[in-house]
């Protein structure tokens, strides 16, 4: 069947390259003569058939900015049976041909589901600054937020040389230690506390202590720069900074990167990318594609079927993981 109308929207955390995904599935539509609808605040406007038209007027300039045009939200509705048989219902009642659904793991969950009781073609693009998404080597954003992390690492290395502390910067990544393991190597931490590695606080407490003494053996006055991934550490970070302190007798900072890393104009790579994603996620719909996310492998597009990507395990990068112990020892 020709399709004549379809809809985006974007969902969960938002990520810097979502305007540009939005930009390239509006451009490729346009070119095949194809309308175009966004429903706002991800999942919600479908259930309340909230969307907008987005045609070239709506799209301009919209390349370089951050955030996403259509809003995104987190819908728990969206997770009962009852709801997505209304959405289903309303993409009907909307004359839409396809869905593309900008998000993450959760929402495509929820792409998913109603693709099971929806007919028509519905497809994901990877949208998260995690990029803990499998079945593609980055997700739109990601590299965006890297970016964000390391100029903020960059400036607290300053200051805490100046004083000669330890910080711990908590930088985001949900379960994954993509944007901590390759910020920390960008700004030449001194350590990394990965979810892929982490066992307990005692071992990790005591890898930490290793390094900070072997390096002031090497050094003399020197600050520490420790990245970790957000929620790792059992009851927060103020229990390593006082364990720390207590066993070094250095001062220890806190710094909590927040959501600061899902801001701003995105990257190069963020653009090509969510431009790469947003065209071939029309096309793959036009050829007849459906139940997949669209992804980059090798920097080339591919489909993935929703079904599949459960299965995946996404891995930090082997080689990334050899060298800690070699780039993070000396400084
Ligand atoms: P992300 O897409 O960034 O991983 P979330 O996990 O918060 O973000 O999910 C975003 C939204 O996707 C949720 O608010 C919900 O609307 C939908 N979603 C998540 N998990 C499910 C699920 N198991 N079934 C249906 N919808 C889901
Ligand atoms: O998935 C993106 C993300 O920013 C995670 O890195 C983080 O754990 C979470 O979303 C924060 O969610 P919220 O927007 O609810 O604070």
């Amino acid at each position: 069947m020709a399709l004549k109308k379809i809809a985006v929207l974007t969902s969960g955390g938002d990520a810097p390259g979502m305007n540009a995904c939005i930009r390239a599935i509006c451009l490729s539509a346009e070119s095949l003569d194809i309308e175009v609808v966004g429903y706002r605040a991800g999942y919600i406007g479908l259930l309340k058939q909230d969307f907008v038209t987005l045609n070239t007027t709506k799209i301009q300039n919209l390349i370089q900015r951050g955030g996403t045009l259509l809003h995104s939200a987190r819908c728990d509705k969206f997770k009962q049976h009852k709801y997505i048989q209304k959405a289903a219902q309303h993409l009907d009642e909307n004359n839409v041909d396809g869905l593309i659904v900008i998000g993450g793991n959760g929402s495509f969950k929820g792409a998913q589901k109603l693709q099971t009781i929806w007919n028509k073609p519905v497809i994901g693009c990877p949208g998260t600054i995690d990029n803990d998404i499998a079945g593609t080597d980055y997700t739109i954003g990601y590299h965006t937020a890297i970016q964000t992390a390391v100029e903020s690492l960059d400036k607290i290395r300053d200051t805490a040389e100046a004083f000669e502390r330890i910080f711990l910067v908590d930088v985001m990544g949900r379960e994954a230690g993509f944007i901590a393991l390759n910020s920390a190597i960008a700004s030449g931490a001194d350590h990394v506390v990965l979810p892929e590695t982490f066992n307990s606080a005692a071992e990790e407490l005591v890898k930490i202590l290793d390094k900070l003494d072997k390096r002031r053996r090497h050094r003399a006055d020197s600050s520490h720069i420790i990245v970790v991934t957000e929620n790792i550490w059992p009851g927060g970070l103020n229990i390593l900074q006082d364990s720390l302190h207590a066993e070094t007798g250095v001062d220890v900072r806190i710094l909590t990167l927040g959501h600061v890393q899902r801001g701003g104009s995105p990257v190069w790579q963020d653009r090509l990318l969510a431009t790469k994603l947003g065209t071939f996620a029309v096309k793959a719909m036009v050829r007849g594609d459906k139940n997949v996310m669209v992804g980059v492998k090798s920097a080339l597009p591919v489909c993935v079927p929703f079904t599949e990507l459960d299965t995946q395990d996404k891995y930090l990068n082997p080689y990334s993981m050899e060298m800690l112990e070699t780039i993070m020892l000396y400084g």
